[in-house]
């Protein structure tokens, strides 16, 4: 699929740029904005699929709202995608893919198993599904080291997230930047003569100038997901997008640690995984010698109280470049039109 990926999803303009499926703020809302601005919207499916699971119904419903977005009929296919959190992986088979095949959705992307062998039989089901009924959909592993990115090449996945430590969100507690990860997965790609996964890149990338970058190392398309939280299409809390455009020096304002989720208490992600998120009021109290208990108690009064300083901000180490929240049509256009000009500069100079 790599040099067409734009074929592969006709209503998609060049460069390819899709937003991430952020669970909790990446809805049909957003990825519907994205899909209609010729970028390629993911809607997050959430971590827990088990029958009777509150998150199945709440997909089913953010895709039928897709559909109503778009104008589309039942039978036309969703030209979009929806992310699923893989480690909990019961339930994903039997409940979620006949979800996603029923609304025909034109990808699926995999992420944070407890290890890379996990996501094969969830493959294999969809493959059959596709075999079945007809379904044209695409597979995209999220993939944040060389290893992981092996076996999801051997899985026949249709394309790699390449997912750089720059990112916002879960990522690999052991990973490294785009700089470093992206050309070495092109080689990987080039030495077994494998032209058709599809490479992403993921990680810091707020505008043209980081789209340039990632297409340089070797990227077919990119992947932004702080950036699109501050759009005016996300449904994010305005606190939380103004966390994001105060916040500047993301290296030394974000920190990447499993940290954020003992605060908040949503310490269920395998130790392979941490996060990167905005250093807050919790952050800071550990640093201080406060208790974890203490802390937990804290953010626990405080959203009780409706107060949301404690709150986990989610991003990147890009989060200082982004100043403002726009339209999601703008984001794509802009960005776009950026990578255009940074080229043409680039080409006069040489
Ligand atoms: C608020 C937020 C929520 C995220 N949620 C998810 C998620 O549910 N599933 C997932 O695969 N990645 C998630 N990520 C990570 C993204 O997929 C992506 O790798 C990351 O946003 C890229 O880095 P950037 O934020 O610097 O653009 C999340 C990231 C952010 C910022």
């Amino acid at each position: 699929m790599a040099e067409n990926i734009l074929k592969c999803f006709p209503h998609t303009t060049s460069p390819f740029i899709a937003s991430a499926p952020m669970f909790g703020f990446s809805d049909a809302g957003l990825a519907t904005a994205v899909t209609k601005a010729g970028g390629f919207g993911f809607i997050g499916g959430g971590f827990l699929f088990q029958t009777g699971s509150s998150q199945l119904t709440a997909l089913d419903t953010q895709l039928t709202n897709a559909r109503s977005i778009l104008g589309l009929t039942d039978e036309q296919p969703l030209p979009l995608g929806v992310g699923l959190i893989t480690f909990q992986p019961d339930g994903l088979i039997e409940n979620v893919i006949p979800i996603l095949q029923k609304h025909r959705v034109a990808a699926i992307w995999l992420s944070f198993p407890q290890a890379e062998a996990d996501h094969l039989p969830i493959i294999r089901a969809i493959r059959q599904t596709q075999r079945v009924s007809g379904w044209e959909t695409r597979i995209f592993s999220q993939v944040g080291n060389i290893a992981a990115a092996k076996e999801a090449i051997q899985q026949k996945v249709d394309g790699l997230v390449i997912q750089g430590t720059d990112a916002g969100g879960h990522q690999w507690a052991q990973g490294a930047s785009l700089i470093s990860l992206l050309p070495e997965v092109r080689d990987l790609l080039l030495e077994t003569g494998n032209t058709t996964t599809a490479v992403l890149a993921a990680g810091g990338i707020v505008d043209g100038r980081g789209c340039v970058a990632a297409l340089g190392l070797g990227a077919d398309g990119i992947v932004m997901g702080t950036r699109f939280v501050a759009t005016s299409e996300c449904p994010a809390p305005s606190e939380i997008k103004q966390t994001i455009l105060s916040t500047t020096d993301g290296g030394v304002s974000t920190v990447k640690t499993t940290r954020h989720d003992v605060f908040q208490s949503t310490d269920v992600f395998p130790r392979r995984y941490d996060g990167r998120a905005v250093v807050g009021m919790n952050y800071r109290d550990s640093e201080e010698g406060v208790s974890d208990e203490e802390i937990i108690r804290r953010h626990n009064e405080a959203r009780a109280a409706g107060d949301d300083r404690r709150r986990t901000v989610w991003a990147g180490t890009s989060v200082g470049s982004i100043k403002a929240v726009v339209p999601v049509e703008d984001l794509i256009k802009t960005t776009q039109q950026e990578v255009r000009a940074i080229l043409e500069r680039v080409k006069a100079g040489l």
